[in-house]
């Protein structure tokens, strides 16, 4: 027991001691031990919040147990928390990365979406109150500073949550446009472009098109420049915004079709990425592409059978209006790769073969650029969000030929669903390094537990945030 767990102890008669003795405190993986302590003592409760074996500690074990911590926090009412690090088993950890783990896990646990809840009996946990106790000094300063990068990064991951969480008829292309402008109107270094149908009529972005006419809604292509680096070519990041997907007229079954209000969960983790830079003064350029649209089944609905020439000139056969998102995705990559785009990042929730094939455990990653794969599989054993490569073999490209285009959007057989949805997304990146997130598979939790919560899971955040810093020219 640390000193200061000593001294929560002796106030409380021994109790911790006897709790622990007793089997009653065990540490595993999600238990939370709360005890209250005299009325008279300044300190209220002391929380001991399980986190499973302590042998080989993973910033993500923490980064959970945080989480869990959250909730029980604001059952307990804490407006101060003090949380305890000088246990000797946080030595070997790196305090920065520790601090910011457990700020990410305190404020994605502490979420809860009640927009719509005429009574909200939740209580929040507030952020700002948390203090670490250290050993040293210099793991106080680290630890303070991944406080605060840690915030940020909850804060964008609770911001694309909120965004996914909303229902489509509130969140239409026209609203999220709308949101783009009022949280970034005086951010710095920060541009915003708006390209709406009559513009894309202009570019010949017949692709995104086709989606957008069976909706009576607007529909837009959204850039954020960013420009908080020196005269480099930015780093394109684009997001998937299907503001709902009923399948067109290849329409979707009606079983959880409501889901499909987070099929913009791509566009959101970029439109939060890009506040997240803003609010880390981040050194770089960096562009968000978000093609906002809903695929709707009206009498205006492109059919199965038509087709399309999207942007680079490519004619696209619509074999299922249902895979819509490649084919929004590939004017918006066109559009910002002939920007000079000097990498690309693309994110969506684009098959339900992605989830066939990883459950809700990870996210796949494809894409023409080895070294950008690996640097991606490598962040994420810091922020957890698990990215599972699948492969892109050139024999796919076979899989969507078409006897009355130069490509089909999909395959009738569905065969290797999530490699041809990117292998299709390969065609129109033309030389520029990509890799391509299908977070299908990671676009919702079915239950809370750790730091994810029930609902939308603004994932895809953590993993974009964490490129950006890393990433080298
Ligand atoms: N938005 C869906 C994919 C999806 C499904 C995301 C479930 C999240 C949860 C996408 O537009 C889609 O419908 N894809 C089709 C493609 C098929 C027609 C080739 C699919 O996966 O069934
Ligand atoms: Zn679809
Ligand atoms: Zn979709």
């Amino acid at each position: 027991m640390t000193a200061l767990m000593s001294a929560m102890d002796r106030k409380i008669g021994g109790q911790l001691t006897r709790l622990r003795r007793s089997g009653v405190i065990t540490g595993k993986r999600g238990q939370s031990v709360s005890v209250f302590l005299p009325s008279k003592s300044s300190v209220k409760s002391v929380l001991v919040q399980g986190a499973g074996p302590s042998r080989k500690l993973t910033y993500e074990q923490l980064r959970r147990a945080a989480g869990v911590a959250a909730r029980e926090l604001a059952v307990l009412r804490a407006d101060a928390v003090t949380v305890d690090l000088t246990d000797p088993m946080f030595r070997k950890l790196d305090f920065a990365l520790l601090g910011r783990a457990l700020a990410e896990g305190f404020g994605m646990g502490a979420y809860h979406f009640a927009a719509y809840k005429s009574e909200d009996d939740a209580r929040d946990l507030k952020l700002g109150t948390i203090v670490f106790g250290c050993s040293t000094q210099a793991q106080a300063d680290a630890v303070n500073e991944g406080l605060r990068v840690g915030q940020i990064v909850a804060t964008a991951v609770n911001t694309a949550r909120d965004l996914s969480n909303t229902p489509a008829n509130d969140l239409t292309p026209e609203e999220f446009v709308a949101r783009a402008k009022e949280v970034f109107k005086s951010a710095k270094n920060m541009t915003i472009e708006v390209i709406d149908r009559a513009k894309a009529k202009k570019l010949k972005m017949g692709a995104f098109l086709g989606v957008a006419q069976g909706s009576d809604s607007e529909a837009y292509i959204l850039l954020l420049h960013y420009a908080g680096g020196a005269k480099e070519k930015p780093l394109a990041l684009v997001g998937k915004g299907v503001t709902f997907d009923t399948g067109g007229i290849s329409l979707k079954p009606a079983k959880r079709m409501g889901d499909m209000k987070g099929d913009m969960s791509g566009a959101a983790a970029v439109f939060a990425t890009m506040r997240a830079l803003v609010d880390l003064k981040v050194k770089k350029n960096v562009v968000g592409v978000m093609p906002l649209t809903e695929n709707m089944a009206s009498a205006t609905a492109q059919r199965p059978g038509d087709v399309v020439t999207a942007m680079n000139g490519k004619t696209i056969e619509i074999i299922n209006t249902d895979a819509e998102g490649r084919l929004i995705l590939a004017d918006a990559l066109t559009y910002i790769v002939r920007q000079g785009a000097r990498k690309v990042v693309d994110l969506a929730t684009l098959t339900g073969a992605c989830t066939v094939v990883l459950g809700d455990e990870a996210a796949a990653i494809l894409g023409n650029d080895d070294r950008m794969i690996a640097e991606f599989k490598a962040l994420s054993d810091y922020t957890g969000e698990r990215l599972w490569q699948l492969p892109l073999y050139p024999e796919f490209l076979e899989y969507l030929k078409s006897d009355t285009a130069d490509i089909a959007n999909c395959t009738e057989n569905g065969k290797a669903g999530t490699s041809t949805a990117a292998k299709f997304l390969e065609q129109f990146v033309g030389d520029a390094p990509w890799v391509h997130l299908d977070i299908a598979s990671i676009m919702d939790a079915e239950r809370t537990s750790g730091y994810q919560i029930k609902g939308m899971a603004g994932s895809g955040v953590r993993s974009l945030i964490e490129y950006v810093l890393r990433e080298k020219g």
